[in-house]
């Protein structure tokens, strides 16, 4: 207790476990117990065990004779590996409620939660020892089925269910695609301004990234000096962080240029389900008759974002191969929320959920493009997208988008700076805008509160 160990309000083991433990008779532990009660650090709850009280007797008297220990420092004997070095801490949620313009958050205010619930708790109640037990490295079978059915309607992705793995998310998917292809020092291409959470797990895994730059096509083909690349990872369907589609014009040359260099192409499919305007743009996966394509999808952001369900599509030859890989790291996903989704998917749900989405999310782009038009019509144009959940928001010149990300964080507005998703290129100011995660009124409000925080900017300088 005076070591911080058991803190104030902490229930102390039962006496008959201790006991067990120590190998000593239960009453002397009681005994013990009872002399501390007495003492005055621990109190006990009739039926509800004993706790370390909240304030301890050397608290009142302020003579604690031994202090907390200082936090253990990281012995310098420990010899890091290369890549724990290269390793950055990447995401992770802070506590704040969702507000506007958050980028990455899905509607998680309009999930049928209810529904969810009684799927889980039908799951539950039927749970069998093979549920227990496990299910296939690569995912349960039935669920690798629905997402290749899915994706053959819903993508045109020409996928037989063995060849869908299901993990954690699209990072989850990345990770095991670098750990599949990439050794230390092998060349890997990203798109630039690209996604970062795709750049940080090639380079932590030893390689060298490469700038893929972008036109209004989309990704522009490497060069032949660039040909040695190993994979070049794409998100066509809605560059992020800039929203373009790539052309079939495009799609077309980089498959031709991915067979003719032997590249492997890495499609991040991540949000294209909703698409407010034209005709879906099948994947490049579809188009693929050489098996150069790997597709990585993910359910955290068509349903939310603590499901930790995605998935990703391999060729055949490196089914195998997969599985070992994903064998020695998490053996598998939850079962139990597998199958909650299997039942989602398979009941209906998930193409109603999709559809209530794309009108809500469409509604929320519309609050957002009045509300820019209305406040922010001085200071930002908004970029035309067709499809996602975050759109771009170009700055005038001679603004820094990281001096308006910190005036809009001080009056509770958040905005990604576009130049963290840069590398190498230089991209014009712009900011981030989710619209996704927070409805019409927090929207609005944004609005006037970033043209407010832009304002009082101005005047400043
Ligand atoms: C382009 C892109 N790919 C992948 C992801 C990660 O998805 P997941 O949460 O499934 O790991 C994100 C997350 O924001 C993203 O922006």
């Amino acid at each position: 207790v005076l070591d911080g160990r058991f803190g104030p309000g902490m229930r102390l083991p039962a006496t008959r476990d201790l006991a067990r433990q120590y190998g000593l008779a239960r009453g002397t532990i009681v005994a013990a117990f009872e002399h501390l009660r007495a003492e005055g650090y621990l109190e006990g709850r009739v039926g509800s065990g004993t706790f370390v009280r909240r304030v301890l007797p050397d608290d009142l008297l302020e003579v604690r004779g031994r202090q907390r220990p200082a936090p253990a420092a990281v012995p310098s004997a420990v010899r890091l590996s290369a890549a724990a070095e290269r390793a950055r801490l990447f995401g992770g949620v802070d506590d704040a409620p969702p507000r506007a313009f958050r980028t990455n958050l899905p509607a998680v205010d309009l999930f049928p939660t209810a529904l969810w619930a009684q799927l889980v708790a039908r799951r539950c109640r039927r749970a069998s020892l093979s549920v227990l037990r496990g299910c296939h490295v690569l995912g349960h079978p039935a669920l690798r089925d629905a997402v290749a059915e899915h994706l053959r309607v819903s993508r045109g992705v020409r996928a037989a269910g063995h060849q869908v793995a299901i993990v954690s998310g699209a990072q989850e998917a990345l990770d095991l695609v670098a750990r599949l292809l990439l050794d230390p020092g092998d060349r890997a291409g990203v798109e630039d301004p690209g996604y970062p959470g795709a750049s940080g797990i090639f380079a932590a895994a030893g390689a060298t990234v490469v700038s893929v730059a972008i036109d209004e096509h989309g990704a522009v083909v490497p060069r032949a000096a660039d040909s040695r690349l190993r994979l070049v990872y794409l998100t066509p369907a809605h560059q992020c962080p800039l929203g373009v589609t790539m052309s079939l014009e495009r799609r077309l040359a980089f498959l031709e240029w991915a067979r003719r260099t032997s590249t492997m192409l890495v499609e991040d499919d991540y949000d294209s389900e909703y698409r407010y305007r034209g005709r879906p743009v099948p994947a490049l996966h579809g188009l693929d008759r050489h098996g150069r394509v790997i597709y990585v999808g993910t359910f955290n952001k068509v349903l939310f974002p603590s499901l930790r369900l995605g998935f990703v599509v391999v060729p055949e030859a490196l089914v195998e191969r997969l599985a070992a890989l994903k064998s020695i790291a998490t053996r598998h996903a939850p079962v139990l929320e597998q199958l909650v989704l299997l039942d989602f998917v398979a009941d209906g749900h998930f193409g109603r959920h999709l559809r209530r989405m794309r009108e809500a999310y469409a509604a929320r782009l519309q609050a957002l493009r009045e509300g820019a038009a209305r406040d922010l019509r001085p200071w930002i144009t908004l970029s035309d997208i067709d499809a996602g959940l975050q759109t771009v928001a170009w700055l005038g010149g001679g603004v820094s988008d990281e001096a308006v990300a910190r005036a809009a964080r001080a009056v509770d507005v958040d905005v990604t700076p576009l130049s963290r998703y840069a590398r190498e290129r230089t991209c014009p100011p712009g900011l981030l805008l989710g619209f996704g995660g927070v409805d019409e009124t927090a929207l609005a409000w944004g609005t006037r509160t970033l043209a407010r925080a832009l304002r009082a900017m101005r005047r400043r300088s």
